[in-house]
Parts: C-alpha cells; sequence; structure tokens
C-alpha cells in the first residue's frame, strides 16, 4: 500500500472531520500506517513529529509500551459492559483516583464518552439541578472567543463564529461575556458581574476553559480572573463549570489549571489527555451538594437519566488508570519544567521577526501569532505545508502556529520542532 492509493480508496467513502474536502483535491491526505513515541509514520516511509499530540490528546507517546500492556491485559478480562446497573473494577478506581487528584469539593463523577458529551453533562444538570428544587434558570454564560465542543448544547456555549454560525437559527439562547484574553481583567470580571446581574435569578452555570482558550487561537489569560470568577459565581450563586477537556492533564504546567487559581469550580469537565489519546472517555465531576439534588424515590422524577452506550468502557478505564500510573511513577508534572522552560527560551526570540506579532505561552501549550497576512492567504495552511516537508506536524489555526507535544518529546526534538519552524518565518 502507498500513500496515493490509500489516499484514494478513503476520498471515495469518509468525510473528514473539521475539513473542506475540496482541499483534498490539492492537499494531500496522509494515510498513517504506525505511530511511536511522538512520532507518526506514514506508507511512503515518512516520518512527522506530533508537534500537537494529535489533536490535543497524546501524552506519552503513540503506541506506549506500558499504555499497551494495560490495554492487553484488560482486553483479556472485560471489554465492555453496561454501566447502568453494572459496573467495574477499573471504572471504580479510576473515579477513586480522579476524585484524591482534582479540587476537594469535587467528590462525584459521572461519565461519558467524548468532550462535547461531558459539556452537555455539566450544563444539563446545572439546570436540572436548580429546576429540581422548583427554580427555571434556561441561561447558560459563557465568555467571548470560547470553544465548548460541536454537539448542540456545547456548540450554543462557544463563541467562535468559524464552527458555530451556520448553526444559529437552531441553538440554545445563550450569552457571552467578554473575555480576559481579549480585554482587561478588571473589564472582563466588570462584564461577567453586569451579565449575571442583567439575568439574576436565570442563570444556571458560567462555563469557561480554565487560561486557555485553545481552539479560539490558543488565546490565554491568568489564575486571578478565574479567582474573581470563583467569586462573582458564589455571589450570584450560579455555577461554574471548569471546562479542562484540553487544558486537564498537565498541559499548563499543573496537572488541572484550576489549580492555578485556587479554586474549585462546581463542575469540572475532563477528557482528551484522560487516556493519553488512546480511547475516547470524558468524565464529569461534581460537588456532593449536586449529587444529593438527584437523590431521591424515583417516582419523584428529578433522576438524572443521561446516557451513552459506551459510558464508562472499561477499555478506556484501564487505559486512564495507567495514565494516572505515569503521572504518578514518573513524576511527569515535574519533569515537563525543563521542557516548558526549552521552549519558552526558544521561542520568545521569534517576537523579534517582523512578521510575529506574539508569541504566549502556558505550560506545554505555546502559540506564535503571526501577522501582515491576508485570510485569503491562508499563512496556517502553507506553513503547515513547509513544515511537513521537514517532518514537522502542527496544524496551526489561522494566522496562529502553535505547539503542543505529547509530553515524550526530547529536548532535541523540542529544538528541531521550534527551529524548523523559525527557518519557515523567515521565508514566508
Ligand atoms: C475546551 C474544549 N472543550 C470541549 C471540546 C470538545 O471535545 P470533543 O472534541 O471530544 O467533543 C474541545 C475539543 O477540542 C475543547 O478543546
Amino acid at each position: 500500500m502507498t500513500n496515493k492509493k490509500l489516499m484514494q480508496e478513503d476520498l471515495k467513502y469518509i468525510f473528514h472531520p473539521c475539513t473542506q474536502m475540496k482541499d483534498h483535491e490539492t492537499i494531500p491526505l496522509i494515510p498513517i500506517k504506525k505511530g511511536e513515541g511522538a512520532y507518526i509514520y506514514d506508507f511512503d516511509g515518512n516520518r512527522y513529529l506530533d508537534c500537537i499530540s494529535s489533536w490535543w490528546v497524546n501524552l506519552f507517546g503513540h503506541s506506549n509500551k506500558y499504555i499497551n500492556s494495560k490495554i492487553k491485559e484488560q482486553i483479556e478480562q472485560l471489554e465492555h459492559v453496561i454501566f447502568a446497573g453494572f459496573t467495574h473494577e477499573p471504572a471504580i478506581r479510576l473515579a477513586k483516583r480522579l476524585v484524591s487528584i482534582t479540587p476537594e469539593p469535587l467528590k462525584k463523577i459521572f461519565f461519558a464518552d467524548n468532550g462535547s458529551s461531558a459539556i452537555e453533562i455539566a450544563l444539563k444538570m446545572s439546570f436540572q439541578y436548580f429546576k429540581n428544587r422548583g427554580e427555571k434558570r434556561a441561561i447558560f454564560v459563557s465568555l467571548q472567543n470560547s470553544y465548548h465542543g460541536e454537539t448542540m448544547g456545547a456548540l450554543a456555549v462557544s463563541d467562535t463564529g468559524l464552527y458555530k454560525e451556520v448553526y444559529s437559527d437552531i441553538l440554545l439562547k445563550t450569552v457571552q461575556a467578554k473575555s480576559p484574553s481579549l480585554v482587561p481583567e478588571d473589564e472582563a470580571l466588570d462584564d461577567m458581574r453586569k451579565v449575571l446581574k442583567k439575568h439574576r435569578g436565570r442563570v444556571a452555570s458560567v462555563v469557561i476553559e480554565p487560561l486557555v482558550q485553545c481552539a479560539g487561537s490558543m488565546k490565554m489569560y491568568n489564575p486571578s480572573y478565574i479567582k474573581g470568577l470563583r467569586d462573582i459565581c458564589d455571589e450570584e450563586g450560579v455555577f461554574l463549570i471548569a471546562d479542562e477537556i484540553a487544558v486537564g492533564f498537565g498541559r499548563t504546567g499543573s496537572m488541572f489549571a484550576c489549580e492555578q487559581a485556587g479554586i474549585s469550580p462546581d463542575f469540572l469537565c475532563l477528557s482528551k489527555g484522560i487516556t493519553g489519546g488512546y480511547m475516547p472517555l470524558s468524565v464529569v465531576l461534581f460537588t456532593d451538594d449536586i449529587y444529593d439534588a438527584f437523590y431521591c424515590d424515583y417516582s419523584e422524577g428529578k433522576s438524572f437519566l443521561d446516557s451513552h452506550s459506551y459510558t464508562g468502557n472499561t477499555l478506556a478505564c484501564a487505559v486512564a488508570n495507567a495514565v494516572l500510573d505515569i503521572f504518578e511513577n514518573e513524576h511527569i508534572i515535574e519533569k515537563n519544567r525543563e521542557k516548558i522552560e526549552l521552549i519558552s527560551e526558544l521561542t520568545k526570540p521569534l517576537e523579534a521577526l517582523e512578521n510575529v506579532k506574539e508569541v504566549r505561552q502556558r505550560g506545554m501549550i505555546c502559540a506564535i501569532e503571526l501577522q501582515g497576512y491576508d485570510a485569503k492567504q491562508r499563512i496556517g495552511l502553507k506553513i503547515f505545508q513547509e513544515a511537513l516537508k521537514e517532518g514537522i506536524y502542527i496544524r496551526p489555526l489561522g494566522d496562529v502556529i502553535y505547539f503542543m507535544p505529547p509530553y515524550v518529546i526530547t529536548n532535541d526534538e523540542i529544538r528541531k520542532m521550534i527551529g524548523v519552524v523559525e527557518k519557515i518565518l523567515h521565508i514566508v
């Protein structure tokens, strides 16, 4: 099999995500044969350094030996079982461990199988919590420039026009407050106060992406905003949902981004890195108070009846436990500090280039925003193609190039990743 043959076969049948399929008339689709460590290999013998962790999911490399061994162990035992009326040891163990490493008030967990579904669950639960107490609170508040997924509820609280606009007629009504990634923090907090005051008694929850709005061009803000927002939510009596689907599991330098603000959200949504990029899995953690609002006789009709067929998939839970083993045994958060430092050292000087507007970094996420290009030039696409020729796989967001590599990336690979992009920035 060759890349070309597989690409032709693929294009006969498959509609790919987040893709204008016509682009593939000129841009080759790359069939991947295998993965190893931070690299993926195609069918023509090329290898690419996966600098975006395969859409921000991979933490410990492709085909990681330890994770492979744990998945093999589990598959011989049990692959999956219905999660209503039944349970299994990997889910119980995972729940216990996640509760122990997340902020203290988060005591209970609900399983799902992808990030968007976790957001739907947090939104629905926050709405139903109030409904169960006789209050109708049908408004959700999020931040400008936010992204929370593609299902209808998640899209409704998102603010990235590119993905949302076309569906605006059929989405839930939500309100977006100013984002601290776009305006000064005080202004953003003031705006949130105003929004919550205006809709007082009708807002169920506020949902944010702590510290980094990833799909929103990797825009970043400070932990102090989250602290301020926590106080405002408490004053107004609305829930705070932290969407750590992209930033959880060490991405921002701490295990969870909220830790840097020293607060606990009422709901914490996790996915992506939870299985190190192996299996679809997501969880929502919440407080005992929220759990209790649904706990009553069945006939009272206050149960949370959300379900997904693959909820709490056994293999996915076993893999997530393996991922937590690696965090614990290999002191990943401490080890990443040197890599974070190196990325910073190598990218900061790029700000001196004429076509670079800003370099920003939060932990293992680093973005280089370009300037001086017309949107029609599709500069990000051009840079992606040039980098690919050098064995570097990046996927710029418009004119924002970013790195979000797996934690197994070596210092030499970090130098190569940034060196290649630097070289390209001099010629485009
Ligand atoms: C912050 C955030 N929330 C939610 C999602 C949606 O997750 P999924 O793609 O698994 O549905 C994403 C995906 O990129 C995300 O970055």
